[in-house]
């Protein structure tokens, strides 16, 4: 017999190991199992080296692990225990078959759901916290409640919204929760039943109720607005550098409008992340399925913008420095797809190397977090010509160039005269991140590239 009050989520990664560790939190007469099939990040979990970096995450964690806490690979077991199951596998993007390349690959998605029907021997909230295509939630309960035991199971769409970096903080106060439900009497009880565990520390007016549909649709969209925010001010970072225009003051005139907002419009060197492309590509993907290609192709259009920025930026490195990089030693820092994270998935430093080292260039790399990670990225490439340092200085040693492709804070606060004074002349800095003071980094004798402004160089 299941509990009322024993919470399973099946999948211990980046969205299901923080979300379940904050869930115990709040809800101390709740328990909490966490399960995952992959043996090492349970024992992760359990040990003192949690298997992802994620600020003020260790507190909330240890503060419940053991009590009302519990990470495990019996994941059967945990289903029979538990009456509402969250489930956050991944679904990446599908690399083959009907819809490659686009479509969200389901196979382990699916797999859960049979095992869930398995293992189950009562009634069940299953809860999607995947981010899952539009109507997914349809098949997964049409799987479930085709089982001749009697068995009953309500399905919710509860997609997640962290941002990695800021996991804690936006799981402890999210701008909002959105839970969508089935409109029946008994998807209307599933659907109170999760928003009384949030309520234990979300008002209530911030949490959202909707129909399954609208729930999976506005996860996607919310993603895909986002992205196109920083697809949108990289296309014009491109025109600020052919200009006089520079494109952290065009940003803060457009910001300063209310109707326009502040955030999501630094340019970068592109975005990375598990989820922006993976979730445009599946809105892609169902705009064609059904029969909406200019809607496809507009949204495509956010991907293709973001390849454009990270090939350009790799342009301008090897425009600026002679049209060669070939044997040049180039110093990485940052690696991690954004700051705070060891997270290195469709970061664009993945394939800014894999490009410089189709030019023969020498990498040197350093990131605070993702040097792990940064190795398993770059395995098949030839290996002499890449070093993974452990701190910046040893990296941009006899350099010729350090690109900045994270915008670690850290990063800031180095010392560049010194930096400079041990580099290849004439030396140079590609700020991909805008974060560096690129003024002072010219006068001290540097020749510097930011993104979307005019270089400062000494080179006539
Ligand atoms: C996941 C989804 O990939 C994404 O679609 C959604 O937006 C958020 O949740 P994330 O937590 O970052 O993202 O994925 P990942 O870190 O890869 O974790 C998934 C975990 O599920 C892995 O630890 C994997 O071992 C586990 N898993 C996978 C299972 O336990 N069972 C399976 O059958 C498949
Ligand atoms: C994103 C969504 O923000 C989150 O709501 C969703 O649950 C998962 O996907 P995440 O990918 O963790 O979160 O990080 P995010 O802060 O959105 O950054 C994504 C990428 O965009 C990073 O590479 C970041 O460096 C880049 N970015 C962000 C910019 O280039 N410019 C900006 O102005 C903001």
């Amino acid at each position: 017999m299941s509990s009322k009050k024993t919470i399973l989520c099946i999948g211990a990664g980046y969205v299901g190991g923080p979300t379940m560790a904050m869930i115990a939190k709040k809800c101390p007469d709740y328990k909490v199992i966490v399960a995952d099939i992959n043996p090492q990040r349970i024992a992760e979990w359990n040990s003192d080296d949690l298997p992802i970096y994620e600020p003020g995450l260790d507190e909330v964690v240890k503060g419940a692990r053991g009590k009302n806490l519990f990470f495990t690979t019996d994941v059967n077991s945990a289903i029979k225990e538990a009456y509402i199951i969250f489930v956050s596998v991944n679904t990446p993007t599908k690399m083959f078959g009907h819809g490659r390349g686009k479509a969200s690959n389901l196979q382990y998605w699916e797999k859960t759901a049979r095992n869930i029907l398995t293992y189950a021997d009562d009634d069940k909230i299953v809860v999607e916290k995947s981010t899952l295509p539009v109507r997914a939630a349809d098949a997964m309960a049409k799987i479930l409640n085709s089982n001749t035991r009697g068995l009953k199971f309500d399905v919710l769409s509860n997609p997640e919204f962290l941002a990695e970096g800021t996991a804690v903080a936006d799981l402890e106060n999210p701008d909002r929760v959105l839970i969508g439900g089935m409109e029946t009497p008994s998807g209307k009880a599933a659907v109170q039943s999760l928003v009384d565990i949030y309520a234990n520390w979300i008002p209530r007016e911030r949490i959202l109720t909707t129909n399954v549909w609208s729930a999976e649709l506005s996860k996607l969209v919310a993603n895909a607005l986002l992205a196109q925010r920083i697809s949108s001010i990289n296309s014009i970072s491109a025109f600020c550098e052919k200009t006089s225009a520079n494109i952290t003051e065009v940003s803060r005139a457009v910001r300063a409008d209310s109707r326009i907002g502040s955030k999501f419009l630094n340019a970068s060197v592109g975005f990375g992340g598990s989820c922006f492309k993976k979730d445009i590509l599946n809105l892609v993907y169902l705009c064609e399925y059904h029969n909406l290609p200019e809607v496809a192709e507009y949204w495509e259009q956010v991907v293709k913008m973001n390849e454009y920025q990270e090939k350009r930026f790799v342009m301008r490195v090897l425009e600026n420095m002679f049209n060669t990089v070939a044997d040049k030693k180039i110093a990485i820092f940052g690696f991690a797809f954004k700051a705070d994270t060891g997270d290195t998935r469709e970061s664009p430093a993945i394939y800014i190397s894999q490009l410089l080292h189709e030019e023969k260039a020498k990498l040197a790399i350093y990131d605070p977090k993702a040097m792990k990670e940064a190795k398993k990225d770059l395995a098949d490439l030839d290996q002499s010509l890449i070093e993974y340092c452990k701190c910046p200085y040893e990296a941009a040693k006899d350099a010729h160039a350090v690109l900045i492709l994270t915008e670690w804070k850290e990063f800031k606060d180095y010392d560049y005269a010194k930096i400079l004074a041990s580099m290849t002349k004439p030396a140079f800095i590609f700020d991909g991140r805008n974060i560096l003071d690129h003024e002072a980094l010219y006068k001290i004798g540097f020749n510097v590239f930011p993104i979307g402004k005019v270089a400062l160089t000494h080179l006539k």
